[in-house]
């Protein structure tokens, strides 16, 4: 039997003497497979930034160990079913990755005065959302922005908090950041904080991926957010205690810490399964500790061995049993709404294991045989007026390969796929890959022109050319057939496409209509507080929910200010992006 890693009391002096004399061995002996990444900012005088902390390229040993016990330590819960053996992350050094980002030129002095202007606006509509919900929803976990009240969903541990950790960062609120930082540090994650049932999928990508992202952000320097990633981390890493050690994805915090045996669960949901792969690979990587990259590998071994056995090969369906695991009944297909990151994962972790052997293969394969089937079977081209040259994923129902059937209907959330084919597309060399990623995500940009506000619907509905050819539109009106759901939510989906097409290709013009959709979602969802969901994009002066989620700080706003930045901010060669738009440092 495996033993679990034994908390060890050891003095800090001696963490730091073995630290060092490791640290000099390393860098004598591969001094020139080391970078130090450019510091953007300095918030620590020099002599406050251990060595040890910066990022490394490879995972430090002895692994990090949390010295600080004042608070509820997860690690404390009794584990009932260990693991007998722990994988490893690779320690091969890797051929560099293919470019992703566009080698930008010097843009004319117009341009960029225009650029500026554009990026101090989405700045103030943040800083203004910002203080709102500093003065009104501090430490909850969202501002109502209508009301001035608050809400909690995600633990009550401060969701916009720790997810707007970097933005402050990347929009330069170095005072906010530092108050920020201290508040989050200041978090207890014990299980009485906690509301009674958490979503594991939401605390991973909010808290885990917003404390992962902040530390990378300052060059791995600030070990309060290092210390906090750990913390979320093995709470997470403690839902994983089941006899299979898949984890449980709707987890009562309170039960497992009282030592109530888990399992997971048979009816699930396909992202929320897949998409613990990123932070978890960043963790490990961060830490040394590689209980959490091994959590991992179970479930995407289990995903791989089942992906040539489900109803469409390739794809997973999006209702699976976590508890078996078994991934091939359910009939109902999608890269949308329940399936999403899981697909957004595969390239993205590849490119954070920097395609080391063996997962680098294993995650590209799985990429490329789920993106093969996606593009046979999802794609559908909208009969629209001027036949524009765009694209839509669909949801897909099929008890076999021949009986496939599309909705043909449109997601918000699907327009992420854009981004995620163009970035697979760079990292694999694939053109058909950047052709369809920019034929759909040209397609959201077209969905949010179009849609009577300019702004598009949670999900509408279209009418299908025959083919993915043109085909001529006969009728009036825009081309939509219905909005079934036509709620906004401030998503970021499209904009974070448009951002992935601009950084790509280079392209200005992709600024000009994240420009378009900045104004008409600022002007149609701004209020006394913030800015907030709208319950019908179809009407003029809209009617609003008194909601605004924290992914409003954390991707939307974010995207935006990315796309009117320099392109050195937040490279796409330097950093991948989690779900919830967290930029990973790439270790190289
Ligand atoms: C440990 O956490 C407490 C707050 O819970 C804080 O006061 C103290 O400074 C921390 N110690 C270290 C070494 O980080
Ligand atoms: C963890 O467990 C040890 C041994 O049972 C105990 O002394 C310590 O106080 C616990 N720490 C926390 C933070 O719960
Ligand atoms: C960041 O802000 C500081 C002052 O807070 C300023 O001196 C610096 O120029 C800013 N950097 C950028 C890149 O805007
Ligand atoms: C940390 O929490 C304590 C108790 O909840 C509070 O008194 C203190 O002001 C907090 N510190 C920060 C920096 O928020
Ligand atoms: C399905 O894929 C797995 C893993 O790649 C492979 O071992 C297995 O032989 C394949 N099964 C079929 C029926 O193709
Ligand atoms: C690119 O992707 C398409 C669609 O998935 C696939 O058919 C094709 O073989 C790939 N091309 C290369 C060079 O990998
Ligand atoms: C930039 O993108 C726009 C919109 O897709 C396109 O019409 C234009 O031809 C592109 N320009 C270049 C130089 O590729």
């Amino acid at each position: 039997m495996f033993e679990q890693p034994v908390v060890k009391f050891i003095r800090r002096w001696r963490i730091a003497c073995i630290g060092l004399v490791a640290a000099v061995f390393v860098i004598l002996a591969i001094s020139l497979s080391l970078r130090f990444a450019p510091l953007p900012q300095r918030l620590f005088p020099i002599s406050q930034q251990p060595r040890l902390r910066s990022c490394l390229a490879s995972p430090p040993s002895p692994s990090y160990i949390p010295t600080n016990h004042s608070r509820f330590d997860w690690r404390n819960v009794t584990v009932k079913h260990p693991v007998s053996s722990l994988v490893s992350l690779p320690t091969a050094w890797a051929t560099p990755l293919a470019r992703i980002q566009h080698v930008f030129e010097q843009p004319s002095q117009e341009i960029e005065a225009t650029r500026k202007d554009r990026q101090r606006a989405v700045k103030e509509t943040f800083e203004r959302a910002w203080k709102s919900y500093k003065d009104n929803a501090w430490l909850q976990d969202e501002l109502r922005p209508i009301s001035g009240g608050s809400k909690n969903e995600f633990g009550g541990w401060g969701a916009t908090l720790v997810d707007s950790l970097d933005t402050l960062w990347m929009m330069n609120m170095t005072e906010n950041f530092e108050f920020a930082v201290s508040a989050a540090f200041n978090i207890s994650f014990a299980p009485e904080t906690s509301i009674e049932e958490l979503s594991m999928f939401e605390t991973v990508i909010r808290f885990l991926g917003g404390f992962i992202s902040a530390y990378d952000l300052t060059d791995c320097k600030d070990s309060r957010l290092l210390q906090k990633a750990v913390e979320v981390g093995d709470l997470v890493y403690a839902a994983f205690d089941t006899p299979n050690r898949m984890p449980v994805t709707r987890w009562k915090p309170r039960l497992a810490a009282e030592g109530q045996e888990q399992s997971a669960l048979s009816s699930g949901l396909l992202a929320e399964i897949g998409s613990f792969s990123m932070e978890f690979t960043r963790l490990s990587q961060i830490t040394g500790d590689m209980r959490y990259f091994d959590a991992i590998v179970r479930i995407t071994e289990a995903m791989d061995a089942q992906q040539n056995l489900t109803k469409l090969p390739g794809m997973w369906p999006t209702e699976i049993d976590i508890a078996t695991p078994d991934f091939t009944k359910g009939s109902k297909f999608s890269l949308g709404a329940e399936a999403d990151s899981t697909y957004e994962y595969l390239p993205k972790t590849y490119q954070l294991l920097q395609g080391v052997e063996p997962y680098g293969s294993q995650y590209r394969k799985m990429y490329e045989y789920a993106m093969d089937t996606a593009i046979r079977h999802t794609l559908f081209r909208p009969m629209v007026p001027g036949q524009p040259d765009i694209l839509f994923p669909s949801k897909v129902h099929a008890q076999d390969v021949s009986s496939a059937q599309r909705e043909n209907s449109l997601e918000h959330l699907v327009c992420f796929v854009g981004g995620m084919l163009l970035l697979g597309g760079r990292l694999f060399t694939n053109d058909t890959h950047i052709e369809v990623g920019r034929k759909v995500g040209e397609g959201c940009a077209w969905a949010y022109k179009n849609s009577p506000i300019g702004i598009m619907a949670e999900e509408s509905s279209l009418s299908a050319c025959p083919s993915l050819d043109p085909c001529e539109f006969k009728g009036s009106g825009s081309g939509f057939t219905g909005f079934s759901h036509p709620v906004f939510y401030l998503r970021p989906e499209a904009i974070e496409s448009i951002f992935y097409l601009y950084r790509v290709t280079g392209n200005s013009s992709y600024q000009d209509v994240a420009w378009e959709m900045f104004q008409a979602i600022d002007k149609n969802t701004k209020t006394e507080f913030g800015n907030a969901a709208l319950q019908d994009m179809t009407r003029q002066n809209p009617p609003k929910d008194d909601s605004m989620q924290s992914f409003w700080l954390a991707e939307t706003l974010k995207y935006l200010y990315l796309i009117f930045s320099e392109p050195e901010l937040g490279s796409l060669d330097d950093f991948v992006y989690n779900t919830e738009a967290h930029p990973f440092r790439i270790p190289k």
